[in-house]
């Protein structure tokens, strides 16, 4: 059984898109839709390749993006703490947006946390983001807390957060586990 079948027993079909683990090469182009997308107007670049390619080889995160062809549309970041999880990333380009792909995403990386044994997945969002905000609200995300100042711009973020119910078909140890 591969790992997705493990995560996710019915993953449903994108159509034109494949869900897939992130590879090394894949750091660039998930850095640049995160400048594009999710950091745009902001100094500095946070999800760069190099922090990317950090994620991607760090045994506590996961990282999955959807390809067409040999092209990436949408990739998400999930880093396994303790007792929750955190989505750092989460990014769709433009093109490939409402097509259901985040939220397919979204609820493979929620499978992914409860199956490592996490109850919570934790968020920010940037204030701004109307839509973003809005995806995640749609989702049962709920708000926890507004962040004053987060971002170098002196932006505020939204923190909000879900309680993960849906049932695992097995438990997978967590790579750090004894
Ligand atoms: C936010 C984002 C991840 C959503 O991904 P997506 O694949 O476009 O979303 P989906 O197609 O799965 O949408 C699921 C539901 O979320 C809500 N939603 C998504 N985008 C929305 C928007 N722009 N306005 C209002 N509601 C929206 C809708 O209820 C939608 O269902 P519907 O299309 O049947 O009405 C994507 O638009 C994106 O990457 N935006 C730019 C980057 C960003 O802001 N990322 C999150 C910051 S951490």
């Amino acid at each position: 059984m591969d790992i997705f079948n493990l995560i996710w027993p019915n993953l449903p079909d994108l159509k034109d898109v494949k869900i897939d683990l992130a590879r090394e090469s894949d750091a660039s182009p998930i850095g640049l839709l995160s400048r594009k997308y999710i950091e745009t107007g902001l100094p500095g670049w946070v999800w760069d390749p190099s922090k990317v390619l950090h994620a991607i080889q760090d045994p506590d995160s996961m990282v999955v993006v959807t390809r067409r062809q040999d092209s990436i549309n949408a990739a998400a970041i999930l880093q396994f703490g303790r007792k929750t999880a955190q989505l750092n990333l989460l990014v769709v380009a433009v093109d490939f947006q409402r097509t259901g792909i985040g939220s397919c995403l979204l609820r493979f990386m929620e499978n992914a946390a409860y199956l490592y044994g996490k109850s919570l997945l934790n968020l920010e969002v940037r204030a701004s983001s109307d839509s973003a905000l809005r995806f995640y609200r749609a989702l049962g995300y709920r708000q926890t807390e507004i962040v004053q100042g987060y971002y170098q711009t002196g932006e505020n973020a939204v923190r909000m957060s879900h309680r993960i119910v849906t049932q695992p078909s097995a438990k997978i140890p967590l790579s750090s586990a004894p």
